[in-house]
């Protein structure tokens, strides 16, 4: 028989003082069955030995051997040769005893195609297990005490070396901030850098979360088009020259996927220098590169330090990591700083010393590796099951999400409905613009799933049509 194991935490707190008279062996009785019925104790759970509820309640070991004996006797607990005594599989239930609402953990459905699924396979997730287990078992100081706010000393220099090599940045530790993703450090930039009612450039049709981070901390988004050479910098002066920052996705533009271009860059770069703007670098997948060499990140073309970088390994690992960077010029790290310490005083230490030790012993390397294969193979499956569509697709040279483009808004709203009914998880484009001008398709991603299960729900959605 399969029993629950149990980690025996201090019962004292469930079972009220017994009374100090009377017939405290029976009040012990009803005090396990109530539980058990109510199922605050749950069937197969192991109750701890009489020894130890004795001392923690101050009673006699007899006494609590008793009461067992009274519930084995009618079948609220079962006892197991050698292993002790557990709540019986088959619980009597008390005409009076209440309905209690079983806690279920609700498991949404993740639909194929659905954006931001992670990529770790389960190579990466043998790395992880062997790596949690080493770190706990010689923890480090970290973990016991209120660590850096900035973050892990290892893991930013672990940081600092993977962004100089494969992004040509020019980082070093101490300017790395260790946060809990993207949204933190957007989050932390827009609250300790800028001002409420400040203007912010950002794309047009953009990252709807970083929208919603810059709303909210009070910034006058000004949604900037986007065409094939990515932001434009000659219309975003025309709509507003004085911004006080840019928010943007030069190596992969989100959603439309194209690259900001070598011109465009310098536009950039030089409108910021000129009126003292900050450019909010978003470089959420550059991992995912298929073919060509990749254009380096734009901080690493700034002289002036007016970038400042975010990173994440939502899009490169896994979503529930929850772990991120950003690289903060010199000018403003104490005010980043100040306000993160405000905000959630230091990161996750567990977590950073299992990713530092995820990338220094070249674990990340490799699972990039496997992860782009895998991404490029799931990329073709989905182009070939959308490929009989009315869809106008260019399989995209890089990231983990692809365009299926439409020619109006009726045609996106009615395959919408198609690709519900399909089951493959779709976000409309069209939803993703602020400005007047909007392009229709459906934004569809590709990681973490099967390259079979992707063509088959595409597949699905063609015939649905
Ligand atoms: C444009 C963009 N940036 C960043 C992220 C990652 O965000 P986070 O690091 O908060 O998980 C995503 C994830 O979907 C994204 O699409």
């Amino acid at each position: 028989m399969q029993k629950n194991k149990s980690n025996f935490p201090d019962w004292s707190g469930l079972i009220p003082i017994l009374p100090d008279g009377g017939p405290r062996q029976r009040a012990l009785y009803g005090e396990l069955r109530r539980l058990i019925e109510t199922r605050r104790l749950m069937p197969g759970e192991k109750l701890p030995p009489s020894r130890m509820l004795s001392q923690e309640l101050g009673v006699s070991r007899g006494l609590v051997v008793g009461a067992y004996d009274q519930l084995i006797a009618e079948g609220y607990a079962e006892t197991l040769q050698g292993s002790g005594t557990f709540v019986a599989r088959d619980v009597p239930q008390a005409s009076h005893a209440p309905a209690v609402a079983r806690r279920r953990t609700v498991v949404k459905e993740v639909l194929p195609g659905t954006l931001g699924c992670g990529t770790a396979d389960e190579t990466t997730l043998r790395a992880f297990r062997q790596l949690f287990r080493k770190v706990l078992e010689r923890p480090p100081e970290t973990l016991f005490t209120y660590a850096s706010p900035q973050g892990d000393i290892g893991l930013r220099q672990e940081v600092a070396s993977y962004l100089r090599s494969a992004r040509g940045m020019r980082v070093d530790p101490d300017q790395v901030m260790i946060t809990s993703g993207t949204q933190a450090s957007l989050y932390l930039i827009a609250n300790a850098v800028l001002k409420r009612g400040d203007e912010v450039w950002m794309e047009d049709p953009g990252y709807k979360n970083a929208r919603r981070a810059l709303d909210e901390a009070g910034m006058r988004v000004v949604p900037v088009p986007v065409d094939r050479e990515g932001l434009d910098p000659e219309k975003g002066r025309v709509l507003a020259d004085n911004a006080r920052a840019v928010y943007l996705t030069p190596s992969h533009q989100f959603p439309l996927g194209v690259t900001l271009t070598m011109p465009r860059r310098k536009a950039l770069i030089e409108w910021a220098s000129r009126v003292g703007a900050w450019i909010i670098e978003d470089d959420y997948d550059s991992e995912f590169r298929y073919t060509g060499a990749p254009l380096a990140a734009l901080q690493g073309m700034d002289g002036e330090g007016r970038v400042i970088y975010l990173g994440t390994f939502s899009k490169v690992v896994l979503p529930g990591l929850r772990l991120g960077y950003a690289v903060v010029p010199e000018a403003l790290f104490d005010k980043v700083l100040d306000l993160r310490k405000r905000v959630d005083r230091s990161p996750n230490a567990l977590t950073e010393a299992v990713m530092a030790g995820f990338m220094r012993e070249g674990h990340f390397s490799s699972h990039i590796r496997r992860a782009r294969k895998r991404a490029s193979n799931a990329r073709d499956a989905l182009v070939e099951g959308l490929s009989r569509g009315p869809f106008d697709i260019r399989s995209p040279d890089q990231g983990l999400h692809l365009i299926a483009g439409l020619k109006d808004a009726e045609e996106e709203g009615r395959m919408l409905n198609a690709a519900a009914e399909a089951g493959l998880g779709v976000q409309a484009l069209s939803t993703m613009y602020r400005g007047n001008r909007m392009e229709h398709g459906l934004v569809i991603g590709f990681s973490g799933f099967e390259p079979q299960v992707l063509r088959a729900a595409a597949q699905r959605l063609v015939e649905a049509i």
